[in-house]
């Protein structure tokens, strides 16, 4: 026994796909696509989709945010795990990419699960808040700009319920978080972040080490 998290090599990591992964043939699809694009390290891993179709199903969400679609991976993970009447409001400000993430989201059957709004994803979340949607989200992804996930993680806490839960992605930042020589603003902001929630008695917590880090919040 041991008190470390196992260190994934490739032999590992390929079994942990083999023995566990189901990734429906749409979003494999998906990701073999976003593949052939020079940004396609911002998706997420099909293993880190379908822990975050796991936790939408265990919370029985309905009500959801993904603040960073790009192709559209994180929301056509979650749409694919609500019942027919959840929706996610997707949050994002490039058109080209996001027309990829409509293509798939229709080959999936779920487009009208997801309503996509292209504007910066504050404006969009503060206006949910002044149409008095505060307290009513079950489930928020946050996964766009580092340098403001400070202000998304407060707007997503006021949108929550109650027992709603955000998950924060990068949170290890490729490690970069945990080398004090790493100076630049994104790293820093994503440190600042990790030891304010830390302390944040509004939430409890854990950081779990899949993908690039993923901190879960649950809403007290
Ligand atoms: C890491 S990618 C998201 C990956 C996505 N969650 C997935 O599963 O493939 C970050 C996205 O955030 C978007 N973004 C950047 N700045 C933004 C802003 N101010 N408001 C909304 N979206 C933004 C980018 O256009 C990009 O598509």
């Amino acid at each position: 026994m041991t008190d470390l998290t196992i260190n994934l090599t490739p032999e590992i990591y390929t079994y942990l796909q083999r023995v566990s992964l189901r990734e429906p043939k749409v979003l494999e699809k998906l990701r073999e696509q976003t593949h052939k694009m020079s940004m396609f390290q911002m998706q997420i891993s099909p293993e880190q989709g379908q822990f975050m179709g796991l936790l939408v199903e265990l919370i029985g969400a309905k009500k959801t945010l993904d603040i960073g679609v790009f192709t559209g991976y994180s929301s056509l993970s979650v749409a694919l795990a609500l019942p027919p009447d959840g929706k996610v409001i997707g949050c994002d400000i490039n058109g080209e990419w996001t027309k990829i993430a409509r293509k798939f989201w229709a080959e999936a059957g779920v487009e009208n699960k997801i309503d996509l709004r292209l504007a910066p994803a504050a404006e969009t979340l503060q206006a949910l808040i002044d149409q008095g949607e505060a307290n009513t989200f079950d489930f928020a992804f946050i996964d766009a700009d580092k340098l403001n996930y400070p202000v998304y993680y407060e707007l997503v806490l006021t949108l929550l319920r109650q027992g709603g839960l955000i998950a924060i992605d990068n949170v290890l930042w490729g490690g970069d978080v945990a080398d004090p020589s790493v100076q630049d603003d994104n790293t820093k902001t994503l440190r600042a972040l990790n030891e304010k929630i830390l302390r944040d008695e509004r939430v409890t917590i854990s950081m779990v080490p899949i993908g690039d880090g993923v901190t879960l919040a649950r809403k007290r």
